[in-house]
């Protein structure tokens, strides 16, 4: 069974983050809280989505302008989840079946307990399905009002609820499962005669009681699937419940987490089994770590491509960059976009990168900046080498052949070659190519004078 579509409400402003920035583009995860309640909808089969925007819409919709599944809908003021059910109509014109509706601020809700409301929903033939959870403390959200049979017959907001039916622990969470035929006859049935004076979507459910059209309901197996984000407290609660998540999938895979409570891993990064990630690792973006790797702790990595065998040392920060099988980096180094490292590769402490070909078992160990440069393999760096590749106003290329040896505190003035083979003398300063095999020396030639110390001590 599966749905035609979902609809996923996200126009509301969020108010409680306190933020310039959207409720729903908040980041967690890795992913905006928008993002979660999507994937799950990808997950429960959904193949067109409906994004109901109003504040900002602009910025949600180029949050997500390549995803070819999504189409948004707007809805320029907030009159209730009815009314923004209603604008996503026109998106949904010529399907059929049901249709998932889904809050876009719960980013805790799964694809498995999406599939089960969607199955039931297929089973019961009920118009309106709704996913309900059991809350000790039910205050703010809709009861679900049943009958002695323990038939769905109506849900009732916080502010409309009796004192009884304030005592009703099972909610609504704000998620359902819905016959489209159904929800187009009826949507326009609607009022806003209650507390809030806003079109309740929740009011359908009444309607399809009254219409004996049928109402289900699927209890969530863990309550806090329905949380909702409304401010930075939640959103840090909900993102450590993600990372748990993540991390235990990861574990579950044969990842070992030295303690992976202070280990942070967004949604789309992928590890390989057998590596250890030690504390206070922040892994980010789309990542992809190999098997056998080791990160050593407080490692950041941002964009990568790391493969098998690599060994990442103490306080390394790598970002858009590409790692081979056996390379070390670290500790402290920095790695800038565009850095691209062959197998066996060394690059050590207090080393920056950007935008650099480095060829298999090159090294640079020590205190070097490699920018716009293509490095071939078994090459040399020594400790201080600078690539002078910026003049104030242009970035130039610095090129250095397979097997050079780069002396210690050499400055290379881009642009500028360095044939493979060659020498590089330490303290030299290249402002000219050097052909391939040859020695590059440019030093001030050295004087020594002898007794000089004794005397000025004795005229001082
Ligand atoms: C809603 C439900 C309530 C349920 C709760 C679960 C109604 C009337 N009530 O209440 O039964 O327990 O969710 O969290 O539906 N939104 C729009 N446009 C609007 C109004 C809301 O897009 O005009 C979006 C919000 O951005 C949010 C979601 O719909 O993502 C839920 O809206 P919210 O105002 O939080 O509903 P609640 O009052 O919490
Ligand atoms: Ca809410």
């Amino acid at each position: 069974m599966s749905v035609a579509a979902a609809v996923i409400l996200a126009a509301g402003k969020g108010t409680r983050m306190k933020s310039d920035l959207v409720k729903v583009l908040h980041q967690l995860a890795g992913r905006p809280l928008l993002g979660w309640p999507l994937a799950a909808a990808r997950e429960a089969g959904a193949g067109r989505i409906v994004v109901v925007a109003g504040h900002q819409f602009d910025r949600v919709q180029q949050a997500y302008s390549t995803d070819a599944d999504i189409v948004f809908a707007l809805q320029e003021e907030q009159l209730g989840t009815g009314h923004a059910v209603s604008c996503s109509l026109p998106q949904l014109e010529g399907l059929h079946g049901a249709v998932l509706i889904l809050c876009g601020d719960t980013p805790l809700l799964t694809g498995t307990t999406l599939r089960r409301l969607v199955q039931e929903h297929a089973v019961s033939s009920a118009a309106v399905t709704v996913l309900t959870a059991r809350l000790d403390m039910p205050f703010g959200y809709g009861r679900i009002v049943r009958d002695a049979d323990g038939r769905v017959r109506r849900i009732v907001e916080q502010r409309d609820a009796t004192p009884e039916e304030q005592a009703i622990t099972e909610v609504n969470s704000g998620i359902y499962c819905m016959d489209l035929a159904f929800l187009r006859a009826h949507i326009g049935r609607l009022g806003s005669e209650n507390a809030q004076n806003e079109y309740y979507l929740t009011d359908l459910v009444g309607i399809a009681v009254a219409e004996h059209a049928g109402c289900g309901a699927v209890v969530a197996d863990d309550p806090e699937e329905i949380m909702g984000v409304n401010d930075r407290e939640q959103l840090a609660y909900a993102s450590g419940l993600l990372r748990r998540r993540i991390n235990r999938q990861l574990m579950l895979s044969g990842v070992s987490l030295v303690d992976p409570d202070k280990t942070y891993i967004d949604a789309e990064v992928k590890i390989g089994a057998d590596s250890i990630i030690w504390p206070g690792c922040v892994l980010r973006g789309v990542t992809t770590i190999g098997c056998r790797c080791i990160l050593e702790s407080n490692v950041q990595i941002d964009g990568c491509s790391i493969v098998d065998d690599v060994h990442v040392k103490t306080g390394s920060v790598l970002s858009g960059s590409r790692v081979a099988e056996h390379a070390s980096i670290g500790p402290m180094a920095h790695l800038r976009p565009g850095s691209v490292l062959g197998s066996h590769v060394k690059i050590g402490n207090f080393v920056e990168t950007k935008k650099i070909v480095m060829g298999e078992g090159s090294k640079a160990s020590h205190l070097t900046y490699l920018g716009d440069a293509e490095i071939g393999s078994e090459v040399n760096i020594g400790c201080g080498t600078i690539t002078c590749n910026y003049d104030g106003v242009k970035k130039h290329r610095t090129v250095i052949g397979d097997g050079v040896f780069v002396g210690s505190d050499v400055q290379l003035v881009a642009p500028v070659t360095v044939g493979a083979g060659a020498l590089i003398a330490a303290g030299t300063t290249v402002t000219r190519d050097v052909p391939a095999d040859s020695l590059a020396l440019s030093r001030t030639p050295q004087v020594n004078k002898e007794g000089w110390c004794l005397k000025k001590k004795a005229n001082d």
